[in-house]
C-alpha cells in the first residue's frame, strides 16, 4: 500500500451540478471501476478506493490491497467507510443454483472491521444479502430499474 495515498486529496472531483465538496473523506472498499465511488464523489465526498485487483479505470486515488487486511490506523484517516463486497454468494441466482459456497461471504468480516473503528459506514449489496438496517435504493442504469439493498451503521 502506498502510505501517501492515506492523506492524498483529489483536487478535481466531478461533483454533480448544484453540489459542493462536503469536506468528508470516504474509503471505497471493493471499489472495482468506481461505480459507487462516483456517486459519492458527485455528492461531494473525497474518495479513495481499494480493490484487490488492479483498477486502471478507477477515477480517484486508488490502492491495490486486500480490504480485509488494512491497517486500522489507515481506516481512521477517513470520515466514512463504504464497502461493496462481492455479491455472488448472496445472489438469488446462487441460491437458485445452490452454488453460493463457491464465492466468499465477506459482509460479516467487513462489518466487524468497520464496527471496531467506530466510524459511520455503509455496506452495499444485493437483495437477499445479510444486511442490517436496510435501505433500498433503485439503480437507474437499466430500463427496468434494478434494486440494491444498503446497510448503514
Ligand atoms: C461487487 S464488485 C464492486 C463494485 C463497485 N463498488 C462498483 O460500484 O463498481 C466487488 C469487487 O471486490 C473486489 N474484491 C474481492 N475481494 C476483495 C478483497 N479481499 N479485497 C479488496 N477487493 C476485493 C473485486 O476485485 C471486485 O472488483
Amino acid at each position: 500500500m502506498n502510505p501517501d495515498l492515506a492523506t492524498h486529496r483529489v483536487e478535481s472531483l466531478p461533483i454533480a451540478s448544484g453540489r459542493t465538496e462536503n469536506g468528508y473523506r470516504i474509503l471505497d472498499l471493493f471499489c472495482c471501476a468506481g461505480g459507487a465511488g462516483m456517486g459519492y464523489a458527485q455528492a461531494g465526498f473525497e474518495v479513495v478506493g481499494v480493490d484487490i485487483n488492479p483498477q486502471p479505470s478507477y477515477p480517484f486515488a486508488f490502492i491495490q490491497a486486500d480490504a480485509l487486511h488494512l491497517d486500522p490506523k489507515f481506516l481512521l484517516a477517513f470520515d466514512v467507510l463504504h464497502a461493496s463486497p462481492p455479491c455472488q454468494a448472496y445472489s438469488d441466482l446462487a441460491k437458485r443454483n445452490g452454488n453460493g459456497h463457491k464465492w466468499p461471504k465477506l459482509i460479516k468480516p467487513v462489518r466487524n472491521i468497520f464496527l471496531r473503528t467506530g466510524l459511520p459506514y455503509v455496506i452495499e449489496n444485493v437483495e437477499g444479502a445479510a444486511l442490517l438496517n436496510r435501505i433500498e435504493a433503485a439503480a437507474c442504469t437499466r430500463p427496468k430499474a434494478g434494486r440494491v439493498r444498503l446497510q448503514d451503521g
